[in-house]
């Protein structure tokens, strides 16, 4: 019988499955550790809000019927939160379904992706899937380089990624950059602006997205219930943009993608007001924690508008990466990123920080 790999569309070839690290349980049962501190997946430390708890808790018996497939609760939650109608928003299965989403509908072959390198796995992946070609842009000072991004884009671009704050860096692009860009893009290419981290920014440069989709611009912005929100595992994201956008999204939508407690502890944590300034002051204190603790090491960092920081260790990631977990704690190596003396640790709790700090003072303490 023919492998598998020979039936697959060949397109696929080109994939390379993500790889999401060692799971905690995985790192304690291999290396015999009471405790793990996982630094490697950009969660939100605090956990969800009590809001959300106790609406999952009180829908547990009640899971035997599938989910509302439009998620109209949560819709006009955040329709309401965001000021926008609700027949600009679309919900995911996290973000990532929104990216997939965009990919099904507007990607065939002949056309092409722009993204930044290092990339958010999903947007290659997108191409791949798709049988696009992918036009990466290598960052500049360790921002995206939207100039060049813009010069890539061509009539059969149909998709760029702004992950914005960028995914693995941290820095953002301002409202001047991205008006630069938006005035420059031809309205046959659609610009995916990826906020995963939005709660998180405090730069006042930082732009205002959905302004453009009120204006109806060839936009969607993405943002998640994953990091801020602390609702990672339950898978659950959103795209704003102009109405026939989302219209087209909706045709490859699978009809109840997103589950029933996923909708319900987002309603939930949308009334929490604590939720998001808790999470965004413990990323502030726990930043200016790692920064202080950057600069006496003597270590190059980029500063970040995000909750993970990437840091310039000196040593091999890779090996910067075993000897860290060796102590418990899990980070990113850069090597993934094409940064092989760099990691990229989340921003935890002040207890998380200070155990990777200390570990990471030992690790490079044995190079000497
Ligand atoms: C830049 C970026 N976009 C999208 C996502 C996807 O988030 P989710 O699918 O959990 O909403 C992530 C998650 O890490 C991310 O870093």
């Amino acid at each position: 019988m023919a492998d598998a790999q020979e039936l697959m569309r060949e397109t696929i070839s080109r994939i390379v499955p993500y790889s999401p690290g060692k799971s905690s349980a995985e790192v304690m049962e291999e290396l015999g550790l009471d405790e793990v501190t996982k630094l490697a997946s950009n969660e939100n430390p605090l956990g969800p809000s009590p809001l959300a708890i106790d609406a999952m808790q009180n829908l547990a018996s009640g899971v035997h019927v599938y989910p509302d497939p439009q998620a109209i609760e949560l819709t006009e939650a955040l329709a309401d939160r965001l000021e926008v109608e609700p027949e600009t928003i679309i919900v995911g299965r996290g973000s990532d379904e929104v990216i997939h989403m965009l990919g099904l509908a507007f990607v065939d072959e002949g056309s092409n992706l722009v993204f930044s390198d290092p990339p958010f796995a999903l947007y290659p992946m997108t191409a791949r899937v798709m049988g696009a070609e992918e036009r990466s842009i290598h960052a500049r000072d360790y921002r995206h380089n939207l100039e060049a991004m813009a010069e890539a884009v061509d009539d059969r671009t149909k998709l760029i990624f702004i992950s914005n704050p960028y995914n693995p860096l941290g820095s953002i692009v301002t409202a001047d950059e991205v008006d630069d860009l938006m005035a420059t893009v031809p309205d046959t290419c659609i610009v995916v602006f990826d906020e995963a981290y939005y709660e998180y920014v405090d730069d006042p440069e930082y732009p205002d997205t959905l302004r453009y989709v009120r204006e109806g611009a060839r936009c969607i912005t993405l943002r998640t219930f994953s990091k801020a929100w602390g609702l990672a595992g339950l898978r659950v994201g959103y795209g704003v943009a102009p109405v026939d956008i989302i219209e087209v999204l909706k045709q490859v939508r699978e009809p109840f993608n997103v589950g029933i407690m996923a909708q319900a502890a987002a309603v939930a944590s949308l009334r929490d007001p604590d939720q998001v300034p808790r999470s965004f002051e413990n990323n502030v204190a726990g930043r200016q924690f790692m920064y202080e603790q950057f600069n006496e090491m003597g270590l190059e960092y980029v500063p970040t508008q995000a909750n993970f920081i990437m840091v310039d260790t000196g040593m091999d990631s890779t090996r910067c990466f075993d000897a860290l977990m060796r102590r418990g704690v899990t980070v990113r190596t850069g090597e993934i990123f094409g940064m092989p003396t760099w990691i990229r640790v989340t921003i935890g709790t002040p207890q998380q920080n200070g155990r990777f700090v200390a570990a990471l003072r030992e690790v490079l303490g044995q190079q000497d």
